[in-house]
């Protein structure tokens, strides 16, 4: 692989505020929509009592932990750190004219603690988690007040970090809210097809707000948006199944289109009128939108496919995708079918279409590991996955795609989105937790540490390609 990664690649990994940091109320912090969701983003919705409490509540405690998590991923090598900032950290109830100051200096603490070690931050304004009191007092996205509550946040944020975050995502997996829309739009599960996509109009246009704002308060930021990367195939070569895979593939692909391109695509009429879907957009969204990402930011795991024919509909599950089984792949644990070639072709149809640079910013295996008597932890499996996919990337690399970086999911095991789950680990750190939230929360190195040291050290020269 000598040679495919440019000099300047970021290597690094990606976590989420409230994947890992815990103390949910420490400092001022609101509670968020993933504070109500103590079993992840498709289990009940359940109000705060006092005295009640879910994994996440400490999760890997980040919030306390940071300058060790930061020092192991510094002697790993990463040039890049992607996390979120938790924005009821910030404006704790959403409406707050002014920002809770304590919540500020604590990303203060944390960038300055990645600077020491040349660590950049890759910074997610909006993670799967808003303001609970949002969602309370407006209805989330719902209400086009909540366009004006992010802009402030944004902005608030820009101009405080602006010396030390050069790297921005607007919204995580923004696609995702088709399929969980309480996580996404802050709406309830069971809201119809036009609530939803009015509350997504909304919230494309809070991120070409938000792109506005970076481009004018940070001096040489870049801002992109993050897709859910669920590429689709078609399960047979039959015309039908290839128009469905098309249709089902511009599902996601629409986010990318109106960030990248600046305006609704053309097939979004018809598949707004056949489905009796309306939102309401103003001539002001429309200059809005134009203003466009600098590049475009995805998460990729699997790949899936797609049949005209209902009855050959067997699901593979992903976290938020349900997908036709390819028959020519392996699953993870989970059921999520492993296919590396899959980013390779993926990596290339984003380039195509939008002619904007890449940047991976999630990949990984969720697997159980087992701790040895003697404390190690042999995670082969984990580097077979990641291997392979990074061999593609290089692969994509050659066929001419600008790729910015890679940032693997978990670098450090935390609290899985779907389920809430512990035992489900990304890590090349081992945290001890379990799933009912016992464990010492001690970091320890896995087999998978060293060799992504060694990867990123050599710039991707030590991977090989095994097929
Ligand atoms: C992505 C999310 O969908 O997948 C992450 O952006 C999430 O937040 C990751 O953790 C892996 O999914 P899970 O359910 O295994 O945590």
């Amino acid at each position: 692989m000598n040679g495919k990664f440019p000099q300047h690649f970021l290597w690094g990994g990606a976590v989420a505020a409230n994947q890992v940091e815990g103390a949910y109320q420490a400092d001022g912090k609101g509670l968020s929509t993933s504070d109500l969701q103590p079993q992840g983003i498709f289990g009940a919705i359940t109000p705060r009592t006092a005295g009640d409490s879910g994994i996440k509540d400490v999760a890997i405690d980040f919030y306390h932990r940071y300058p060790e998590d930061i020092a192991l991923f510094a002697e790993m090598g990463f040039k890049c750190l992607r996390t979120s900032i938790a924005w009821t950290r910030i404006f704790p109830q959403g409406d707050e004219e002014t920002p809770n100051e304590a919540g500020l200096a604590f990303y203060d603490r944390l960038f300055d603690e990645m600077a020491k070690y040349d660590i950049q931050p890759l910074i997610t304004l909006s993670h799967y988690e808003m303001p609970y009191g949002l969602v309370k007092r407006y209805g989330g996205w719902g209400d086009r007040r909540t366009i004006d509550f992010f802009e402030r946040y944004a902005r608030t944020v820009f101009e405080r970090y602006k010396h030390k975050v050069k790297h921005w995502l607007t919204f995580n997996e923004i696609n995702m809210s088709l399929h969980a829309p309480f996580t996404g739009v802050g709406l309830p599960p069971e809201s119809d097809k036009s609530a939803i996509y009015q509350a997504i109009h909304h919230q494309l246009v809070a991120s070409a707000k938000a792109v506005k704002a970076c481009h004018e308060i940070v001096p040489e930021g870049k801002i992109g948006n993050m897709l859910l990367g669920g590429i689709l195939y078609p399960l047979s070569c039959k015309p039908e199944d290839l128009l469905e895979t098309q249709r089902q593939n511009r599902d996601w692909l629409f986010f990318g289109d109106v960030q990248a391109r600046g305006y609704y695509p053309a097939y979004m009429q018809r598949f707004f009128r056949e489905n009796g879907i309306e939102v309401a957009i103003t001539e002001e969204d429309r200059r809005t939108l134009r203003e466009t990402i600098d590049f475009i930011s995805f998460s990729y795991y699997m790949s899936g496919c797609v049949t005209a024919d209902p009855e050959q509909y067997e699901t593979a599950r992903g976290n938020i995708l349900d997908m036709v089984p390819n028959p020519h792949l392996a699953s993870s644990e989970w059921g999520w079918q492993i296919d590396p070639i899959g980013l390779r072709y993926l990596l290339n149809v984003l380039y195509d279409r939008y002619q904007k640079p890449l940047f991976i910013v999630e990949n990984g295996l969720g697997a159980k590991d087992r701790v040895e008597a003697d404390g190690s932890i042999t995670d082969d499996y984990r580097i077979n996955y990641l291997n392979d996919h990074l061999v593609q990337v290089a692969e994509a690399i050659d066929d001419g795609v600008e790729v910015m970086g890679y940032t693997s999911w978990g670098p450090i095991d935390l609290v899985s989105a779907s389920k809430a789950e512990m035992s489900k680990r990304y890590g090349f750190i081992h945290v001890d937790r379990d799933d009912a939230g016992n464990g010492s929360l001690e970091r320890r190195r896995k087999k998978s540490f060293y060799w992504y040291r060694d990867v990123i050290h050599s710039n991707g020269a030590s991977l090989k390609d095994r097929r």
